[in-house]
């Protein structure tokens, strides 16, 4: 059991995430709610490393799998190590990305089979699953020339037009198939807008 609520934020890369959970912590901290933000993958010391592997565009040997089992490696460090002492303790976990990307990178845009993957996110999780996952949705067009506009694109990024295609694909069967949990938000509105429909997509489970 915990006492903190959990909210996930995920998107194709370049969909703001990072920019509307720190919109979404500051109007939490506003109410006095204690708030942490943190991230897949890369949450922890050890997650740092394998971050930096994962994205490294050098490393181009990594199988699809081994992909796979390092995200899920990341998340297992990540659950026991910080979220869930802070749900322990009653704050409000936001984090940018969890098994869901794994499901839409992984599987929609690697191919991996799903049933693997909810395998291995289970074994990660330990069963654990957000209270919401604030899916920001964007085309891929936008997606690309928002990443390509201010830097060198990392080993995900570089990937081509299709491959978004089928990881926003992938985060739209996942929204379809929980849609009590997903709560699907243009992304390409601007960033004000795209908060004020966060917050009101959160209501009931903020409440
Ligand atoms: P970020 O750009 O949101 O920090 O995420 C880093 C990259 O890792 C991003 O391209 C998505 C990718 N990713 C996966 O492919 N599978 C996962 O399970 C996670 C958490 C991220």
């Amino acid at each position: 059991m915990t006492a903190g609520k959990f909210i996930v934020f995920e998107g194709i890369d370049g969909s703001g995430k990072t920019t509307q959970m720190k919109l979404l912590a500051q109007a939490l901290e506003k109410r006095a709610m204690p708030v942490l933000c943190t991230r897949e993958p890369g949450g922890t010391d050890i997650g740092t490393r394998l971050r930096e592997l994962l994205l490294d565009p050098t490393c181009r040997d990594i199988t699809h799998r081994t992909e796979a089992f390092l995200y899920a490696a990341d998340r297992a460090q990540h659950v026991t190590e910080k979220i869930m002492p802070a749900l322990r303790r009653g704050d409000t976990v936001l984090c940018d990305r969890f098994i869901y990307s794994t499901l839409a990178y992984q599987g929609g845009g690697r191919g991996l089979d799903r049933e693997f993957l909810a395998r291995l996110n289970d074994l990660a999780t330990g069963g654990l699953e957000p209270d919401a996952v604030i899916l920001l949705d964007l085309s891929v067009e936008e997606s690309i020339s928002r990443v390509l506009g201010d830097r060198f694109p990392d080993r995900l990024e570089a990937e081509k037009s299709d491959f978004f295609g089928q990881v926003r694909r992938g985060y739209l069967e996942q929204a379809a198939q929980w849609p009590r949990l997903f709560k699907v938000i243009q992304a390409g509105a601007v960033v004000e807008e795209v908060h004020r429909s966060v917050l009101v997509s959160l209501q009931q489970v903020l409440a």
